[in-house]
């Protein structure tokens, strides 16, 4: 099962990563300074896991067979918030690192301006992939609805307020809190593992129904995904994960394991886990291999 799991996961990545390779590259390379879009692909098309997307895909996928292109934009529209982020995670002024993927991070490529208008460009070039998508005459909630969600998501109500709790809370040991954390990492990555599935869920006819069971499920992932980041951090190598480790740590980052120590990280993490693989039943009646197996997967990862 767990292969067919990776089968699933291979081919919807593969999938999106056609895609991105060639209109979403050809977009950007047709319409953006030179310079500027050499930084955006090098940092786009370095080799990241897809996650997102493929969470995406996987969401539109639990009611529908086939995939149509105007998924494929929001799979992509997510990818590059999800680059923009990491770009400006790795600045000096954020968490400072050399190195993303396993090749230099883009402000040490480029330059730290180039580093902070590639994500910026990226950011909006996100918001416009969500307008080439084609409602149906009914839907005219449609590209609202899109908006709000991409918004929520990456913005101010998700991502960016995560990202700036992230760095309030360095080397603040007085106001550490598990309740804290939890917010924390809920915020900046749980909120774009939100929007990736309630934006694949959009496009599905039934999408009122599954909403609420949907959201649960992508925060907890989310939740599960970050433990997992902050357990690799702390316990990997730069060979396996294709950034430098053991650097929460020394910049005082409040994560799980400098909270409550690395054997109730671990337990936590089975413990969300384990809520997963019970709440996939929820959205996905035939208990879908790919929900079931993804919170094993993730807990189990090593890069
Ligand atoms: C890294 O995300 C940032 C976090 C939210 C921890 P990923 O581990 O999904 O990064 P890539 O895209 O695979 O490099
Ligand atoms: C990043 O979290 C979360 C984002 C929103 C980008 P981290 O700072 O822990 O991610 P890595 O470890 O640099 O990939
Ligand atoms: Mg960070
Ligand atoms: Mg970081
Ligand atoms: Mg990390």
């Amino acid at each position: 099962m767990i292969n067919q799991f990776k089968t699933f996961y291979n081919d919807r990545k593969r999938i999106v990563e056609d895609f991105i390779l060639s209109e979403i590259t050809a977009e950007i390379q047709a319409n953006f300074n030179a310079n500027l879009a050499e930084a955006v692909l090098y940092s786009l098309n370095s080799g990241g896991k897809r996650l997102r997307p493929v969470l995406l895909l996987s969401t539109y996928l639990t009611t529908n067979q086939t995939i149509p292109k105007d998924v494929l934009y929001l799979a992509a529209a997510v990818e590059c918030i999800h680059t923009y982020s990491l770009i400006h995670d790795d600045l000096p002024s954020m968490d400072n690192d050399d190195y993303r993927r396993g090749v230099l991070t883009c402000h040490k490529k480029f330059s730290e301006a180039m580093a902070i208008l590639a994500g910026d460009s990226l950011n909006s070039f996100a918001f416009y992939l969500l307008s080439k998508v084609v409602p149906s005459s009914q839907d005219l909630s449609l590209h609202r609805d899109l908006l709000q969600l991409l918004h929520q998501g990456s913005g101010g109500p998700g991502m960016v307020s995560g990202q700036v709790e992230d760095i309030q809370f360095e080397k603040d040991f007085s106001r550490f809190s598990e309740e804290t954390l939890i917010k924390i990492h809920t915020k900046k990555t749980g909120a774009l593992f939100i929007a990736s599935m309630l934006l694949g869920n959009r496009l599905n006819p039934n999408w009122k129904e599954l909403e609420n069971d949907i959201r649960d499920y992508a925060e907890k992932m989310g939740l599960l995904f970050q433990i997992t980041d902050d357990i690799l951090d702390e316990e990997s190598s730069f060979q396996e994960l294709g950034k430098n480790t053991q650097k929460d740590a020394k910049i005082g980052k409040l994560t799980y394991p400098s909270l409550l120590g690395m054997e109730k990280t671990k337990a936590y993490r089975d413990e969300i886990k384990n809520y997963l693989l019970e709440k996939a039943k929820s959205f996905c009646p035939k208990a879908n291999i790919f929900f079931y197996y993804l919170p094993v997967y993730i807990a189990e990862r090593k890069n």
